[in-house]
């Protein structure tokens, strides 16, 4: 059994969702991010700002020489008695310790850390976690310049802030943030599967009606200005595909009808001759002449059904035409010879202009071309006056004009005379003037040729034109 690797592509809807809930949920993220990021930068400012204060106030009372050092000492409780979180260590060059809060955390391994041997003079600001409480300090080690009897020594204060409650605080918003961006996500993820899920109802009612269109109804049409502006083109584009099957297929309908009827009357005609000369006994002579008129109307059906058979050929594409070069002027002059007894019996002349022209084709299809075109125009010519071609190159096509002075065809009819069946006045066929096939086999020979053929009519003629691709130079051989 094959596998069949190529999978389906996802579906709009989920593709649609999972795009603009990402969207929504990255933009959730950033937001989450930024207000985290600002929240944690304002409590360390307001925290630094603090520290400095602090550090500040306890080293303008350090650096005092008119007091001793119980007296500072006993500042510094006053002052540090108006803060919470807040401890201090006092150390001497020798780092022994002048002064220490009386609760709050051993400062000594700070010492120890990285963090506080960088920058100590300009007041060092980092943070210290003390393993013993698992707390968070944010630490200023700063030198201060103590006068001791009339020297002045370098000590080192440190003092801690512990920031845990700020840290708390940022857990928890982390913590409802995260929340309230996933209880929002899900939802938004469901609001867009819904408005998405509406969104392609048009898509859906569209496709219902499409379904509902048979051949019994080919008639019915989409509305294009009741689906949204991005449906519009496919409706119309729908509705010119449906109209299209629709002419194809009353064609089809008409073409068989037309059939029965195209039979029906030279058997009606054969019938009721039969019957009259049958209705009485006659002579050999007599006999002979209903023969002969039979004989006429046989080779009309025989020609019909040539006729229908060719098309039929064509509609299945089983026309293949040969591909010789040869010369259209050459072989309008051999119709010419074929059609010069009945112009001159019908008093209408031939005439041809223009040069030789090389195209490549079926030479006995391209004779039945201008064989019909040439015979339609002989029989609508007046009499008196003549039938013009002219072959001539036009670019890269190779054109020949067949035209006749006459009465015009009415332009409503000109894009259906090439339809089968199809004659301007359908009660000629009565005068036994042809099927109204001859321009339909025109139009599927010039196809097969990849040609074009066109017609235009007016007062003074009638002209149709039949373009073929022109052999290229080096293509040429002789025909
Ligand atoms: N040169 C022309 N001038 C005026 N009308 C024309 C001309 N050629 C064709 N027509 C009109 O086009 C119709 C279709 O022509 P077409 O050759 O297909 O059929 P037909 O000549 O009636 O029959 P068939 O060719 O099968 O014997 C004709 O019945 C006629 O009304
Ligand atoms: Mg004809």
């Amino acid at each position: 059994m094959k596998i069949n690797w190529r999978r389906r592509p996802f579906s709009l809807e989920i593709r649609l969702t999972f795009f603009i809930s990402l969207a929504t949920i990255i933009a959730f993220a950033a937001f989450a991010g930024i207000m985290l990021h600002s929240v944690q930068n304002h409590f360390a400012e307001q925290d630094i700002k603090n520290l400095e204060q602090i550090n500040t106030t306890l080293s303008t009372i350090l650096e005092n020489p008119d007091e001793s050092g119980q007296q500072k000492v006993e500042k510094i409780g006053i002052i540090l008695a108006s803060y919470r979180h807040i401890s201090v260590l006092l150390l001497d060059p020798q780092n022994q310790v002048l002064y220490r809060s009386t609760d709050g955390p051993n400062l000594m391994p700070v010492l120890a850390t990285t963090d506080f041997s960088r920058k100590l003079s300009s007041g060092n600001i980092f943070l210290w976690s003390d393993k013993m409480s698992q707390t968070t300090y944010r630490i200023i080690a700063s030198s201060v310049a103590s006068p001791y009897n009339e020297k002045t020594a370098t000590d080192t204060l440190l003092i801690a802030l512990s920031i845990d409650f700020h840290l708390h605080y940022l857990d928890a918003l982390k913590h409802s943030l995260l929340m309230i961006a996933s209880v929002m996500s899900l939802l938004i993820i469901f609001i867009v599967l819904f408005a998405v899920h509406k969104g392609h109802q048009p898509l859906r009612n569209v496709s219902m009606k499409i379904k509902n269109i048979t051949s019994e109804n080919l008639d019915a049409r989409l509305e294009p200005e009741r689906v949204p502006i991005e449906l519009e083109q496919l409706v119309i584009s729908f509705n010119h595909m449906i109209a299209r099957i629709e002419d194809v297929f009353t064609r089809q309908a008409n073409f068989s009808a037309d059939i029965a009827h195209e039979i029906r009357t030279p058997i009606t005609n054969l019938v009721t001759q039969t019957e009259i000369a049958l209705s009485q006994p006659r002579t050999t002579k007599e006999l002979e002449d209903v023969l002969y008129s039979s004989l006429e109307e046989y080779n009309r059906m025989a020609k019909m059904v040539s006729d229908m058979l060719f098309l039929a050929q064509a509609d299945n594409n089983q026309l293949i035409p040969e591909r010789i070069p040869l010369d259209l002027r050459a072989e309008t002059i051999k119709v010419f010879e074929f059609f010069e007894a009945w112009a001159e019996e019908r008093n209408v002349g031939l005439q041809l202009e223009g040069q030789a022209c090389i195209v490549e084709g079926d030479p006995l299809m391209l004779r039945r071309v201008i064989n019909n075109l040439l015979s339609n125009a002989i029989r609508y010519t007046p009499e008196g006056s003549s039938v013009t071609v002219r072959v001539h190159e036009r670019d890269e096509w190779v054109a020949l004009t067949v035209e006749n002075p006459g009465l015009p065809i009415a332009q409503e009819h000109l894009p259906r005379l090439f339809d089968r069946f199809y004659r301007v006045d359908p009660s000629r066929q009565r005068k036994g003037e042809g099927s109204g096939i001859g321009l339909a086999i025109v139009k599927s020979i010039v196809s097969a040729h990849q040609g074009k053929i066109s017609v235009v009519s007016d007062a003074v003629s009638t002209r149709f034109t039949l373009c073929l691709p022109r052999l290229a130079a080096g293509d040429r051989k002789t025909p």
